[in-house]
């Protein structure tokens, strides 16, 4: 019996573990296993303000997503455009030609090219990982099959590009009722229906279909709990007590970054609170993660959906 014990607590003491480290849900959305999105018209597809059209085919094409607005960036390396079959898609797949990108990945545009070729080399070596290993573990293949060369002509086309504002900060107390669907992106669910926000940051598209349809001109809304942008603020100028540390000191004054420490003003909230609690846990471990320890160590779930909420109201 004892002997039994034993074995059932060893065996069961990682499971619980795991139970424990489940990151929420919320904010880090995964469609349900077997998700079918809504089935296709056919038809081809346009944006407002652009000139080309796309088949539903082209919009998901890992090795060649639309480019809508050529005019409006550099020459985009063929890493970004068409990335290299198998094993690494083009970057604008889930970040958008321009970087902004959706809230289920993140927003390269205007990042330090050191950051940026620093990450990728993390990513690669196994310092990286979400907390839910599905959502890096793609940047980790492409990491892991890129050469040094298309590693850094990624990270200075992507740093070339400036920021936009892109996420919308709104403080509310009910949320529309939403679902995770194609992409892992959180969409408005049909009817209609709100429920109350509680403590989590709810980002949703704009224009469903046009953040389906990858337009680098379709932005976010992320709602946030009341009281957040304040309560935000004051942590990261004050430190709240020895809480944390000013924000100011290494991401700049205006949170715009600050030689290779990346910005935070005006991207998804719904990523930044991803990056801090993933820094919290110990997923994301890379050299320069020993800076940022002591700023995550003591905060709170709601410390973090306030940190967030607050930098990603910040213009760019
Ligand atoms: C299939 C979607 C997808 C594609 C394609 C993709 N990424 Fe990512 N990228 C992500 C996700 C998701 C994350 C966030 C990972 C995490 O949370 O750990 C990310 C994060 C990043 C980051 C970290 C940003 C930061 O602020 O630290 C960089 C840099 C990056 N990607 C570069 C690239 C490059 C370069 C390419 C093209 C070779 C690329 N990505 C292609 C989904 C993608
Ligand atoms: C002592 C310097 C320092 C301070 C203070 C600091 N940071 Fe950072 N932060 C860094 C560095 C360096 C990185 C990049 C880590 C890496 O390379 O992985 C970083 C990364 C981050 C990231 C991940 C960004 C991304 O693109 O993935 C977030 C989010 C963040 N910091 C939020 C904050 C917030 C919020 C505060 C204030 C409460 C803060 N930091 C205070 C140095 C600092």
């Amino acid at each position: 019996m004892k002997k039994w014990l034993a074995a059932s607590v060893l065996i069961l003491a990682p499971l619980i573990a795991i139970a424990a480290e489940a990151p929420p849900e919320w904010a880090y959305p995964a469609a349900p296993p077997g998700y079918q999105p809504p089935p296709d018209n056919g038809q081809p597809k346009k944006v407002p303000g652009s000139t080309k059209t796309y088949t539903e085919k082209d919009i998901g094409n890992g090795n060649g997503p639309p480019d809508w607005f050529p005019d409006e960036h550099p020459a985009m390396p063929d890493i970004v455009a068409h990335g290299k079959a198998p094993n690494v898609n083009a970057c604008a797949l889930c970040h958008l030609t321009m970087g902004y990108g959706h809230p289920e990945s993140a927003n390269i545009a205007g990042l330090p090219a050191a950051y940026f070729e620093e990450q990728l080399h993390e990513f690669r070596d196994g310092n990286r990982a979400s907390m839910l290993p599905g959502r890096s573990a793609n940047m980790i293949r492409f990491a892991k099959n890129m050469t040094d060369d298309e590693i850094k002509q990624a990270a200075a086309y992507f740093a070339s590009i400036k920021p936009v504002a892109w996420t919308k900060v709104v403080e509310a107390a009910t949320v529309p009722k939403s679902f995770v669907g194609e992409g892992n992106m959180r969409f408005v669910a049909e009817g209609g229906a709100k429920e109350p926000i509680g403590q989590r940051i709810i980002e949703l598209p704009q224009d469903e279909e046009r953040a389906k349809l990858r337009d680098p001109h379709s932005p976010f809304v992320a709602y946030v709990p009341p009281g957040s942008i304040k309560a935000g603020e004051t942590l990261a100028t004050t430190g709240g007590n020895g809480k944390t540390i000013q924000c100011a000191v290494c991401h700049g004054p205006d949170y715009k970054g600050l030689g290779n420490v990346p910005p935070l003003a005006g991207r998804s909230a719904i990523y930044l609170y991803r990056q801090l609690n993933d820094l919290q846990h110990g997923t994301r471990h890379g050299n320069s993660v020993a800076l940022m320890q002591p700023v995550v160590a003591k905060l709170t779930s709601d410390d973090m959906i306030a940190l967030a909420a607050f930098m990603a109201s910040r213009t760019p």
